[in-house]
């Protein structure tokens, strides 16, 4: 099967910052399957899956309307989706949190590898992290139910969060929520729920 690293439409400004995100997918398909941060699939599947689902994070980023320092990609995994967002927006702060000691490990080694002055990583458990205001992404560590209870009593929080694109059964009250839907590939379709907490 031959390997197409395209970027649907909606990602064309992130054509800049191919070269890193090659890198990060050639990671990876070594480090990443290897020591268990990501299952084993092939090339195509780890590049349209992991690199252009977690680039649309970062379209919506850039839509939220609230000044932005820093974001929290909680349950960070193998980085997903906080490196490839990191590596296409350099000038926000990205926290990524993870509880495992040997994935915070591996991190640390591709945060150097790749260069990147904007990711910090952060050993925690996730439910520590969580304040008034800030923004936080995760993407297959909760649901998006889940999302709603975790961040309910912190103002103005706002979480973007992968979602089986579902109907959000919520407080309209407590809660603004957006879905989203988008193509990774010419054939496959995501979601991801914006909450924000009025
Ligand atoms: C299913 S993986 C998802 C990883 C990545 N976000 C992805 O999309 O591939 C869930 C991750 O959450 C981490 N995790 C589980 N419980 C956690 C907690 N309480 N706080 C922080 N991270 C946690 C696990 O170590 C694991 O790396």
């Amino acid at each position: 099967m031959t390997f197409t690293p395209q970027i649907p439409h909606w990602g064309a400004k992130n054509n800049q910052y191919l070269e890193k995100l090659y890198e990060y997918h050639s990671w990876l398909l070594d480090t990443g399957i290897k020591n268990g941060l990501i299952s084993n699939k092939n090339k195509q599947l780890v590049w349209d899956e992991f690199i252009i689902h977690s680039l649309y994070f970062g379209i919506i980023i850039r839509k939220v309307d609230k000044p932005i320092n820093q974001v929290y990609d909680l349950g960070t995994g193998g980085g997903i989706p906080g490196i490839a967002v990191a590596i296409t927006n350099p000038n926000i702060l990205f926290k990524l949190v993870d509880i495992s000691e040997s994935r915070v490990y591996e991190l640390e080694r591709l945060k150097s590898i790749l260069g990147l002055k904007n990711v910090e990583i952060i050993r925690k458990d996730a439910k520590s992290i969580l304040s008034d205001h800030n923004l936080y992404i995760s993407r297959c560590y909760i649901s998006s139910k889940e999302a709603l209870s975790l961040i309910k009593s912190y103002k103005n929080a706002t979480y973007i969060v992968s979602s089986n694109g579902e109907d959000l059964d919520h407080d309209k009250n407590l809660f603004h929520v957006k879905q989203e839907n988008f193509m990774i590939n010419s054939t496959d379709l995501r979601h991801i729920d914006v909450i924000t907490v009025r």
